[in-house]
């Protein structure tokens, strides 16, 4: 089993976008069961809330359904417990580096996994346009495919 967390500020845009996202390429790709995927946030204002209505619909306009999420925050356990801790930009990055990993997780930016993205940081869409939406969701796209290349080399064929 991998486990993938992705974390933001709020838990209710970047990242549980980035887990609705990164879940359907696994499930298309048959690892469901194999990758095990969740986010959260560094802030604790929005524990328990579902994801922004923005975000939810930027999501349905591809297809996935995030509506079932809920707001968390990051924990210490989370550092030693996942893989991957990934974060959306340097701030929450900083952040989770102040937690202390574990020696089996890898903690970093999930755009270094992108191969078109021409930033390393998913710009925070909260006070903006729907439009920084569908920009978060291209970026998401391009880091997940990198990071689903880059576990199935870890993982056995069957
Ligand atoms: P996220 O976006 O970190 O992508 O979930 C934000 C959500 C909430 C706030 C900021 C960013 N906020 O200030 O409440």
């Amino acid at each position: 089993m991998i486990r993938v967390l992705f974390v933001c500020l709020g838990n209710i845009c970047r990242s549980p976008m980035a887990e609705g996202l990164f879940r359907e390429l696994v499930m298309r790709r048959g690892w469901d069961g194999v990758i095990q995927i969740d986010s959260a946030g560094t802030h604790g204002a929005h524990i328990g809330e579902p994801p922004d209505e923005r975000a939810r619909r930027v999501m349905a306009g591809h297809g996935i359904d995030i509506g079932g999420l809920k707001g968390r925050r990051v924990s210490r356990a989370d550092l030693r417990d996942f893989d991957y801790v990934l974060a959306m930009d340097r701030d929450n990055l900083t952040y989770l580096e102040g937690l202390g990993a574990g020696p089996r997780t890898v903690v970093g930016l999930f755009l270094d996994f992108a191969r078109d993205a021409a930033t390393r940081e998913v710009p925070d869409p909260y006070y903006g346009g729907p439009d920084g939406f569908e920009r978060v969701y291209a970026l998401l796209e391009d880091a997940a495919q990198g990071l689903l290349a880059e576990i199935e080399a870890r993982l056995p064929r069957a």
